[in-house]
């Protein structure tokens, strides 16, 4: 038969750069396509005596149904982070999620009816764009620069922009550009949000993961009228495979959440969540967070090095201050998307994830966002030099 699908399924096709990272998965391809931490430093001994003991849990507790909402213990563990984050919080204000990225489906759903506008950062995160457009949404989207989203523009888009009903933005290392918001425009950005009466949507899967400059307070710890959800991740600073995330909002946001959650998989695996709050009780994830910050601030510092040395001198790429990413931006007219299939794969060996699908409106097609926490600084090296010669004589050939 030929299926007849829902409208909302209009817009959920798989999207066009899955085919070429297909492509960069080959091990004979140095990847700087995903957005992976290093397995290298996953703590696997300790996650596997917490696993081992977790499914000795007496009366098989770890093994069974659990809350919707989350185990209560791992609840106020993670209130506790965020509180001493600077985000005072308690366990009845989290709800656990499978990953951040079921808070990006569940907002939307929640929030957004077909052709409602959800104002994003340009370049904002193609994993929020897939979440949701399922809610059939319309896009309006702010310029970004080396301070992050920028809300003298948004104060524009806003102005012109009656069904908006949610900012989503990354407020800390973006993905895709590293970048982070400045304080001066966290206090804009929220005070935009108050006078439109806007949620703001907060995604932090990188805060943690921070090299150089001091922390910056969460916009949730700025909001003081409820309007912002705050989504937080153990993805990056634990393991991506625990499929931990979590949400802090108002009651009222939090609660229907939760009931999508319900409708949507029950509950997050109470094996996994068992696992992350014994490990939370016995080791100090800051401090295993310390350790990250080390090794990912020379991998970036390896990449920024070796795209200075190699690649022409008119590309521009951010230096960001945490996070996995940089993002470049070469001069216009060139197309990273047919540069990777025809020269960078086949030629240099090399993939990285080419930027046109990460704007929401208009892709612009002379950027690329490139990984620099899964490779080893060996690979980097090697891979941004072949890079740098494809580039130079593409250029000059
Ligand atoms: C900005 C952003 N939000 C959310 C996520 C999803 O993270 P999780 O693994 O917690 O679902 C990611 C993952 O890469 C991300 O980059």
């Amino acid at each position: 038969m030929t299926p007849e699908f829902a409208q909302r399924m209009a817009g959920v096709r798989p999207s066009a750069i899955g085919e070429l990272l297909a492509l960069g998965a080959e091990p004979s391809i140095i990847s700087f396509g995903g957005g992976y931490p290093d397995a290298a430093l996953f703590p696997t001994d300790r996650l596997e005596a917490v696993f081992r003991d977790a499914i000795r849990t007496p009366g098989g507790a770890a093994l069974q149904y659990a809350p919707s909402d989350g185990l209560p213990r791992l609840r106020m563990q993670i209130a506790a982070l965020m509180t001493a984050d600077g985000t005072p919080c308690t366990g009845d204000d989290v709800l656990i999620l499978q990953g951040a990225q079921q808070g990006l489906d569940l907002a939307a759903r929640m929030l957004v009816d077909p052709g409602d506008v959800i104002v994003t950062e340009d370049p904002t995160f193609l994993g929020a764009l897939i979440a949701f457009e399922a809610s059939q949404p319309a896009y309006a989207v702010v310029p970004m620069d080396a301070e992050g989203m920028q809300t003298d523009r948004l104060a524009e888009v806003l102005a012109r922009t009656p069904r908006a009903r949610m900012i989503y933005t990354v407020p800390d290392f973006q993905n895709p550009t590293g970048v982070t918001l400045s304080l001066a425009r966290r206090h804009a950005l929220i005070a935009l949000a108050n006078r439109h009466d806007l949620i703001v949507l907060e995604d932090t899967p990188y805060r943690h993961i921070r090299f150089s400059g001091a922390p910056l307070p969460t916009l949730k710890s700025l909001d003081t009228e409820g309007r912002v959800i705050h989504l937080g991740s153990l993805s990056k600073v634990l393991v991506p495979a625990l499929r931990i995330g979590w949400a802090v909002a108002a009651p009222a946001l939090l609660a229907r959440m939760g009931l999508l959650k319900v409708a949507a998989d029950t509950q997050t695996s109470t094996l996994n969540m068992t696992a992350a709050s014994l490990f939370l009780d016995r080791h100090d994830l800051m401090s295993h967070v310390a350790g990250l910050r080390a090794a990912y601030a020379r991998k970036r510092d390896a990449m920024l090095v070796a795209i200075r040395r190699h690649f022409p001198q008119d590309i521009h790429v951010t230096e960001p201050e945490g996070g996995l990413f940089t993002w470049a931006t070469f001069a216009p007219g060139f197309d990273a998307t047919a540069f990777m299939r025809d020269v960078a794969l086949p030629q240099a060996r090399v993939a990285y994830v080419p930027g046109a699908s990460f704007f929401p409106q208009s892709p612009r097609p002379n950027h690329a966002r490139f990984n620099f926490s899964a490779r080893s600084e060996a690979d980097i090296h090697t891979g941004i030099a072949a890079l740098g010669r494809a580039l130079h004589a593409h250029r000059f050939p």
